[in-house]
């Protein structure tokens, strides 16, 4: 999102499925999911009221919350129209897609240079029920959706060469989604597995929630999230992110607070964000 106004908590339905619902999903509105809290966190109304207690009390423990996730809103933006105009992307692999809101990377690839690809990938079946919905190929480009779990990079590459070719260069967009893979489970392996898919001269943009930013909030929100919700959380330090770029270029300023990378404005970058970002490039 690129409004700097002052966020608005979310007025949302009380155990109402959000529009577009589909009975034949299992939607569990028993216990709050990342992409329900997260669309709270950004004022939208796709999210239950297990999904707003699990926000509230990441807010209590870290209020910068609010204003971080519009920061990563406001990176994603700028790397996309960075990969698009100046890197010369014309293909888009974002995994971990959410709940579609303002700003969606087709959008932004696509009003900056029409004819971008773009494939989803999210494993939410409220992401899945609003994407097909939203997310949909028009004049400006081809957009697909696959429902997949970015463990099954297997999956996420197979689906994905139906709508993306290969043999050219591809971003792989990972937002504020490894923070849901623990260590047990190998994330830079799993990042591994996608950047050796995809050709020289290809991309991989990153946030990632901050252990080593506003340090004891974060441990905070940390542990209410990993006990309200079903997705857990492993925060990192910087030094733990920037490893998930071993082997690419960093594009300057290279691993920095997301606020900090190419800001477009003062408010942008003064814009309190407790995540890391980072974009680098596959090397020939
Ligand atoms: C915090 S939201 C970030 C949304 C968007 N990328 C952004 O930065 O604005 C995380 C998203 O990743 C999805 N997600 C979490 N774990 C996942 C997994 N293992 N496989 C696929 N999607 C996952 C969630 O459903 C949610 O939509």
């Amino acid at each position: 999102m690129d409004s700097d106004g002052p966020p608005a908590a979310a007025e949302a339905r009380d155990g109402t499925p959000p529009a577009g619902h589909n009975a034949a999903l299992s939607i569990d509105t028993s216990v709050a999911h990342v992409a329900r809290v997260y669309d709270y966190w950004l004022g939208g109304k796709d999210n239950f009221a297990a999904d707003r207690r699990a926000g509230e009390q990441a807010i209590q423990a870290y209020p910068d919350i609010v204003y971080s996730v519009r920061a990563n809103r406001a990176f994603l933006a700028r790397t996309v129209r960075y990969l698009a105009k100046e890197a010369g992307i014309r293909q888009f692999l974002d995994i971990g897609t959410g709940i579609p809101t303002a700003n969606n990377t087709h959008e932004v690839a696509q009003s900056a240079v029409p004819g971008c690809r773009v494939v989803y990938v999210d494993n939410d079946p409220v992401v899945l029920t609003h994407a097909r919905a939203l997310l949909v190929s028009g004049d400006q480009g081809l957009t697909n959706y696959i429902d997949a779990d970015l463990r099954d990079t297997e999956r996420i590459l197979d689906q994905a060469a139906l709508t993306l070719d290969f043999s050219q260069p591809i971003a792989i967009m990972l937002m504020a989604i490894l923070q849901h893979i623990d260590d047990a489970e190998d994330p830079l392996a799993i990042v591994g597995k996608l950047i050796g898919a995809v050709p020289p001269g290809s991309y991989l943009a990153i946030s990632h929630p901050a252990a080593d930013i506003e340090r004891e909030a974060m441990a905070l929100m940390a542990e209410r999230l990993n006990r309200l919700m079903a997705e857990k959380v492993t925060f990192r330090t910087r030094d733990q992110v920037a490893r998930f770029f071993g082997g690419l270029e960093l594009v300057e300023p290279g691993v920095v607070q997301l606020s900090k990378w190419r800001p477009r404005s003062g408010a942008e970058s003064a814009a309190a964000a407790a995540l890391w970002g980072g974009v680098a490039r596959k090397p020939a």
